[in-house]
């Protein structure tokens, strides 16, 4: 028998919304508060408890850190009731601690998820990241091109000034050259603070007026971002960058033969996924959680790759931890 059996159904974007909606209301209380542990924490037990619930046999590849750093969603941890689909799971419960804690802009409540062994299992490294929306030709960008030329080609591409293009990348002292490089070039900067994984996505639509993201960020946001981008259809490359022998020992334990090999997106994430992203703090993708008669509005973005559905969606609800 053909008939075609869909793993990640919609009953499960839904759900899926509804844990990074919860873990969002969670970590509420905590905004502003100065403690990016407390945060990280209310967001984490809320993420772990849903998905609990869920009827998926589940497997974190992303996560925070290793079982010894428990009570973190951790690398290899089982999720769900274990009947159902076998599935990875990417998680960031609080992505932008800083956000968070101080009540800035930009905090959200991340999940990724796709078939079993199609979301690459990153360490917990920096990677080197490049992306860019979609309808670019594939060889226009590419992360061993020199900034100028990925911005020539760009500028080509789109039919537009170099001083037209928008960049984004994170304000950090690494970036410094390549920072000077694209005032050089007269490019207009969205330089962020924190959070790449929204930096990032601010390519999949031309309303964030963002036409390249780049630079060095977090190999886990890396993955996370890039289950967004495939379903946006847009593209993104990246390579991870090891600064201790502990993170190259870890790499080879996971199965990472080529240490420098520059990764497409089709590599990072492959099949059908979905990818939930839940304001916690009102930033450029989504509103943060209000508020309002008693009930909390939250403000999710959802991507389904095979449905093709990427949408913000509002959801009102009950405190639920
Ligand atoms: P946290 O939520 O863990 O604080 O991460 C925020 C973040 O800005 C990520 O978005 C980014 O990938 C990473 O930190 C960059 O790391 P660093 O601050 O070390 O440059």
């Amino acid at each position: 028998c053909n008939k075609l059996i869909v793993k990640l159904d919609k009953k499960l974007v839904d759900q899926l919304a509804n844990v990074t909606s919860s873990a969002s209301i969670a970590c509420h209380k905590y905004i502003g508060k100065g403690d990016k542990l407390l945060a990280d924490k209310a967001a984490t037990d809320s993420m772990r408890k849903n998905l609990n619930k869920l009827n998926i046999d589940g497997k974190v590849v992303i996560g925070e850190g290793e079982l010894d750093e428990s009570p973190m969603l951790y690398i290899g941890e089982k999720l769900g009731t274990r009947i159902g689909p076998e599935i990875d799971i990417a998680v960031d419960p609080l992505e932008g601690t800083n956000f968070a804690a101080n009540n800035l802009p930009g905090a959200l409540s991340v999940i990724a998820i796709s078939e079993e062994n199609n979301l690459f299992n990153a360490p917990e490294t920096y990677m080197d990241k490049i992306a860019v929306g979609k309808n670019i030709p594939k060889d226009a960008i590419d992360l061993d091109y020199s900034t100028k030329k990925n911005i020539e080609n760009l500028a080509d591409v789109k039919n537009k000034r170099p001083e037209d293009l928008r960049v984004c990348i994170l304000d950090r002292p690494r970036h410094k050259k390549k920072i000077e490089e694209l005032n050089d070039l007269r490019v207009n900067l969205k330089l962020i603070t924190d959070g790449d994984i929204s930096g990032a996505l601010l390519v999949c639509d031309e309303r964030h007026n963002v036409d390249l993201f780049l630079g060095i960020g977090g190999g886990p946001e890396g993955v996370l971002s890039a289950s967004a981008l495939d379903a946006f259809n847009c593209q993104f490359q990246c390579r991870f960058i090891f600064k201790e022998e502990k993170d190259i020992f870890r790499a080879k334990e996971m199965g990472i033969k080529e240490l420098n090999k520059k990764y497409d997106l089709k590599e990072i994430v492959s099949g059908d996924s979905i990818f939930c992203a839940t304001g916690i703090t009102s930033g450029d993708l989504v509103k943060g959680v209000k508020i309002n008669n008693n009930k909390y509005i939250s403000e999710t973005l959802v991507t389904h790759k095979s449905s093709n559905f990427k949408k913000v969606i509002r959801q009102e609800n009950e405190l639920i931890l």
